[in-house]
């Protein structure tokens, strides 16, 4: 079934797993916003040419999320070019992992400032708008760290564990305007983020995994994509596992 052309705001959207999510929303008739970190213009920049080659309709909104101010502006300006944002996937996400023996102050607040306080900096801004107008899908990027804890990863464990608490909470307000808040917790993806772990770390994680592999980022976009389709009108609250058996429950 034919679904209106929505428009759907990726935090985080020119990274490993956000490319793949704007790229599969674009393919499905979204118009789509992938917002970047103020740092990342040239790669925001080619990330657009790239995007615009391969023929799909998306935009860049430059802001940094974990700043309250900076996203009310940057949700804002997209409102004001695209009337509305009907669809807001929080992706945005940063590690900082130490055993918490070592871990600071300065790198538990970067990662609970990106990856949790950012989910309340952007959805506060569009959460009115969605409740008046009877429709809204926020689809919230946790981490199978989330669920089941990570050595090194104090910091970035609770914050992704955070996430679904504030998904089971709003998805309870906003419930009976159909307005549905999941979560989405990936097992490990091929992206920058896991390639920065250390070879042997990593090795010895993807031996750990049933499937024996880490997941392509469009097989995470993929369930994204059914959250935020007219066919998910019912679930919400849930928190989707897409991490080939590493955890299940
Ligand atoms: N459980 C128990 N013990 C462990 C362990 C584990 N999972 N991992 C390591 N240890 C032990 C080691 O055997 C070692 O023991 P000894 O001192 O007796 O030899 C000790 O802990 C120290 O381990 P390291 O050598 O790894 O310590 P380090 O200080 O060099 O590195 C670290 C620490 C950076 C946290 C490193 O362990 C690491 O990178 N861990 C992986 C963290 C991880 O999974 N990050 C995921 C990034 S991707 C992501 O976050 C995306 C997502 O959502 C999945």
């Amino acid at each position: 079934m034919a679904q209106p052309t929505r428009v759907a705001l990726v935090t985080g959207g020119i990274g490993g797993i956000g490319t793949a999510i704007c790229q599969r929303l674009a393919k499905d008739g979204h118009r789509v916003v992938a917002n970047y970190h103020p740092s990342e213009q040239e790669q925001a920049d080619a990330w657009l040419v790239a995007r615009q080659a391969e023929g799909l309709d998306v935009s860049l909104a430059v802001g940094d999320v974990s700043s309250f101010a900076d996203s009310q502006r940057m949700v804002g300006e997209v409102v004001e070019r695209l009337g509305t944002v009907d669809v807001l996937v929080n992706c945005a996400g940063i590690t900082r992992d130490k055993t918490f023996k070592r871990m600071e102050q300065a790198q538990w607040e970067a990662v609970i400032n990106v990856n949790l306080n950012s989910v309340f900096n952007v959805t506060r801004q569009l959460w009115d708008g969605m409740l008046e107008r009877g429709f809204g899908r926020i689809i919230n990027i946790s981490s199978v760290n989330g669920q089941r804890g990570q050595f090194g990863q104090a910091n970035y464990s609770a914050a992704k564990a955070g996430m679904h608490g504030f998904t089971m909470a709003v998805a309870q307000e906003g419930a009976a305007r159909n307005v549905t808040v999941n979560t989405v917790s990936p097992g490990y993806v091929e992206t920058a983020m896991t390639l920065a772990m250390r070879d042997d770390v990593r090795e010895s994680i993807i031996s750990g995994i049933p499937m024996r592999r880490m997941a392509q980022p469009a097989e995470i976009a993929a369930a994204i994509a059914f959250l935020a389709s007219d066919e998910a009108a019912y679930i919400t609250g849930a928190n989707i596992p897409v991490n080939g058996g590493l955890f299940m429950h």
